[in-house]
């Protein structure tokens, strides 16, 4: 998704600009730009479609240089990826404008911008937002007042940074429905999309809310609200450090993030178990007496954090006996769901800023739900802010793409979840000291599975020269298998689905052949001889099979066309969670030997912010 970062200072900012947008990289996107005020007052602006490489190669090559600027990475919405649509967006040569979200009502100001006068350099809905600034000024108002005064005529989603040739004193900002945060440093000033852009130049950080208005200048930063009436915003320091987000010895932040697994999920757990209890007060205040109230769950997320909801269904319903629901977040937002009586509401993001999960968020704060709950990895995200009760994944910054770590760390989170609201009404065939027990088992029981990864390379290389493959599970790990399949199509690219293993003899055992590689999770679980079942229809029809199964489970029928794989034994519950890890590792490998750009997939961006 587009990123941004922009800043005054009394330093040249080319280099710093730069660096931001690399951290903003595994957003994902197709192009980059950047502009800046040069001394002698004129706008600059330099951009390139492709990698923010070319565009610093471009930038010195220029040799662009000033102390107030703008920069942005452009994952296309409205019109094609190319430089003539990349931000900076410019009015003549006086304003310069960065944006991240969509303006829906863009062709009917298009339209009315083109009847004045307006000639358009760009397809994109953006660039109706710095000719309306620049209309505004030129009726007299100021950069500040011309910026508010714009903000009233969009439909939309936007986070903005403006700067302006008349106005080289100042950078002013705006953010309502995509993220912005400003950096606070000495005699200079930042904005970004995220903290991790800031990181090498501050850590403390303002969090714009929705509908602020924010004017940075040299000697400070001032917050309004949408009145332009001044309003105070706390400042938080952050604990990242600039190389929180650097890749160290790992090929790629995919692999770095596999293998920060088993402290992430240990950071996930610490303060929040005692020697045999869960510690619920971490949901916040007023958490045990809000979740004793819970008589149902809705759950609503996107992707993988939605496949993290669809695994603590079998959860809830199974060990708390309570009706659970799991909706993607984008059909949620769009229908009138019946709410059930003393209903717990609870979103799941990585980033929390997905444009959908925050939609159906605010929607479900119309209707009626005993209190919302965020599973989120931001502290300092939208979904977290507006959410009654939050329980924070610390899985740390999650660079790549395709999500690894934040998943696991979310089931860990559901896990919690299942003991909070067990803890009132007993929990059915398992008791909180055995679902301590079995959480505690988690760091130690992914570093052993993490040890297979050669094996799991090796395997790797029967998944390169196939467009297909099938993912099967049961139970709690048939989610398992759906994220499996989704980690395999979005970095490799190719076609992976997923089944109940049940559901095969209904359709898809059709496309069973030897070309057809069937990827499945065989816990030792109460359903591994109805899965075996279901393996042996595979195998009949001349189907690879490539079993990733507990070393207690006895897969005698190995021989050609069947691969298996032992995993250390683990408990029920946290089967899920050391599953999902050889499935990643799997997808991990085979994107490499394809040679895709695995951080940053094609077509993707980490986090979602629009709709
Ligand atoms: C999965 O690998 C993707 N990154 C994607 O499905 C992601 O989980 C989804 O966009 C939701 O993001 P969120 O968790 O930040 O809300």
């Amino acid at each position: 998704m587009c990123g941004i970062v922009g800043g005054i200072a009394q330093r040249d900012l080319r280099e710093i600009l730069i660096e931001g947008l690399r951290r903003l990289e595994y957003r994902g996107y197709d192009s980059a730009g950047l502009v800046l005020i040069q001394p002698d007052q004129r706008l600059q602006r330099c951009r390139r479609l492709g990698k923010v490489q070319a565009l610093a190669e471009a930038v010195a090559a220029e040799g662009l240089s000033g102390s107030l600027g703008l920069a942005h990475t452009r994952w296309a919405t409205h019109g094609a990826p190319s430089e003539q649509n990349a931000h900076p967006h410019l009015s003549g040569d006086q304003v310069a404008l960065v944006h991240n979200g969509i303006i829906e009502n863009y062709q009917e100001l298009r339209s009315a911008q083109r009847a004045a006068g307006h000639s358009f350099s760009s397809e994109t809905d953006t660039e109706v937002i710095v000719h309306a600034i620049a209309d505004q000024m030129d009726q007299g108002h100021d950069l500040l007042q011309a910026l508010q005064g714009t903000l009233g005529q969009l439909k939309g989603a936007y986070a903005l940074g403006v700067i302006c040739q008349a106005e080289p004193e100042r950078l002013v900002a705006a953010r309502h429905g995509s993220p912005l945060v400003i950096g606070l440093g000495f005699g200079e000033h930042f904005i970004a999309s995220d903290m991790a852009a800031l990181l090498p130049v501050t850590q403390r950080f303002i969090i714009l809310e929705e509908g602020d208005i924010a004017e940075l200048s040299r000697d400070g930063v001032k917050v309004y609200d949408a009145e332009l009436r001044p309003v105070e915003r706390p400042v938080h320091e952050s604990r990242l450090s600039a190389d929180a987000v650097e890749r160290g010895e790992y090929r790629h932040f995919m692999l770095k993030e596999i293998h920060e697994q088993p402290r992430a999920l240990a950071d996930t757990l610490e303060g929040r178990l005692s020697a045999d209890c869960l510690l619920i007060s971490a949901f916040g205040y007023a958490a045990e007496e809000l979740l004793g109230r819970v008589r149902a769950v809705q759950i609503v997320a996107c992707g993988t954090s939605y496949h993290a909801g669809l695994t603590a269904r079998y959860w809830i319903e199974r060990y708390c006996g309570l009706p659970c629901s799991v909706e993607v977040a984008s059909e949620f937002r769009y229908r009138q769901p019946v709410v059930l009586a003393d209903c717990l509401f609870v979103s799941i993001s990585q980033s929390g800023e997905t444009a959908d999960t925050l939609a159906a968020l605010r929607q479900a704060k119309q209707l009626g739900y005993v209190a919302s709950l965020a599973i989120c990895n931001v502290a300092e995200s939208a979904l977290v802010r507006e959410s009654d009760l939050v329980l924070l994944t610390h899985a740390g910054p999650e660079i790549g793409v395709a999500s690894t770590k934040a998943f696991t760390t979310q089931l860990a989170a559901l896990l919690l979840l299942l003991g909070a609201l067990g803890r009132s009404r007993g929990l059915i065939g398992c008791d909180e000291i055995e679902l301590v027990a079995q959480l505690r088992s988690l760091p130690g029981l992914c570093e052993r599975i993490l040890q297979l990864d050669e094996p799991i390379r090796a395997l790797a290389e029967a998944f390169v020269d196939k467009q297909h493959a099938l993912f099967l599970g049961r139970g709690s790990l048939y989610p398992i298998a759906l994220e499996g399949s989704l980690k395999l199509k979005e970095i490799s690219y190719i076609h992976a689905e997923a089944y109940p293993a049940g559901e095969l003899k209904h359709g898809p055992l059709a496309l069973i052949d030897e070309d057809m590689p069937v990827v499945a999770v065989a816990p030792n679980n109460a359903l591994l001889d109805k899965l075996k079942a279901n393996l042996e229809e595979v195998r009949a029809r001349g189907g690879q099979l490539y079993v990733f199964a507990d070393e207690a489970v006895c897969l005698s029928e190995t021989g050609e066309g069947y691969t298996v794989l032992a995993l250390p034994h683990s408990a029920q519950l946290v089967a899920p969670i050391a599953y999902t890890l050889p499935l990643q590792l799997l997808a991990y490998h085979v994107a490499v030997l394809k040679g895709t750009d695995v951080d940053q997939p094609r077509n993707l961006a980490k986090s979602v912010t629009v709709e």
